[in-house]
């Protein structure tokens, strides 16, 4: 495997195509917007430099992987060369549908396709291919270029094996999933935290601050599910959820009352000054 392709250049896809070009792969990374490539090109400019200010890489290994990268909206031309592409575009089953069966059109026979999607899994983009056995999820964590866990999915164990194998060779922690389930391992982990938290919050048992404090304080957490939520985006989960009862029909996949009013209100957390705390202009909490 030699040459990566990266579909979609926003907060993922330029960061997974970073981590492939620092990993010693030719990566192009592509957008149909050429703002898109624009901002993704500063972005990861001013973070690497900034990687190499504080001494965590050296200036010869950034400039030598920013020489493996290129940034294009030529998405047929570095399909026709690529061995494996990583697809993390609009998180919108028909993009994803149309995306795959172009990609499959024109890359090699042997192209593993591969999704970055957090909640679409490969069996809904397998058949919009003629190469089934050859697609998979590779789900990295944000930030990519930090979080070493790769979620890989798939359903055949030689295409899982590869796509487990790059993740290792990219300096990441595979994370194997024997079989398809909404949400994936770690999502589904976090969501059950999240939905322990709002319950004990429903019924009175304790504050958001309390709650918090228990998951930093005794269970290790870098920060508490209302923290997190705030930093995240309330909204983010909420959409999550309605999407996973799309697919599960679960009464119990539906977003809590609370995080729905906090919707509804436009309380979104940070980025709108409140959500389960408060913020004040300089988004510190008040
Ligand atoms: N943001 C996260 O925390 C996170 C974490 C893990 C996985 N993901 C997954 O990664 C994918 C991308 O998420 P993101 O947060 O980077 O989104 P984003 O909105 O930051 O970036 C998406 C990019 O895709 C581009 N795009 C849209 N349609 C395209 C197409 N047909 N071809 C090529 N590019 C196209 C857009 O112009 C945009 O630049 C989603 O599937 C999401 O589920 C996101």
């Amino acid at each position: 495997m030699q040459r990566i392709l990266v579909v979609g250049a926003g907060a993922m896809g330029s960061q997974i195509a970073m981590v492939c070009a620092l990993a010693g792969y030719d990566t192009t990374v592509t957008d149909v917007a050429d703002e898109a490539l624009d901002r993704a090109t500063s972005q990861l400019h001013a973070r690497l430099d900034r990687d190499v200010a504080k001494g965590r890489r050296t200036r010869e290994d950034v400039d030598a992987a920013f020489a493996r990268l290129t940034f294009s909206t030529d998405v047929d031309a570095a399909a026709a060369a690529a061995d494996l592409v990583i697809e993390a575009a609009l998180e919108k089953l028909e993009v994803k549908r149309e995306v795959f069966a172009r990609l499959d059109k024109i890359s090699p026979a042997h192209t593993i396709l591969t999704t970055n999607s957090s909640a679409i899994m490969s069996s809904q983009l397998a058949n919009a291919t003629g190469r089934a056995d050859r697609v998979a999820n590779m789900h990295f964590f944000n930030p990519a270029l930090v979080m070493r866990c790769v979620e890989v999915l798939g359903t055949d164990e030689a295409t899982v094996e590869a796509v487990a194998d790059l993740a290792r060779r990219l300096g990441k922690e595979p994370v194997v999933l024997r079989r398809e389930i909404p949400g994936f391992v770690a999502n589904r982990i976090l969501g059950a935290v999240r939905d322990e938290a709002i319950f004990l919050l429903e019924n009175g048992i304790a504050t958001v601050e309390d709650i918090d404090t228990a998951c930093r304080t005794a269970l290790g957490y870098p920060m508490g599910p209302f923290e997190l939520m705030d930093l995240t985006g309330i909204e983010i989960g909420y959409h999550a959820k309605l999407a996973r009862h799309a697919v599960t029909g679960d009464p119990r996949d539906l977003p809590s009352r609370t995080v729905t009013e906090l919707v509804e209100r436009g309380d979104l957390g940070r980025k709108t000054g409140k959500g389960f705390y408060t913020y004040d202009e300089s988004g510190d909490r008040t």
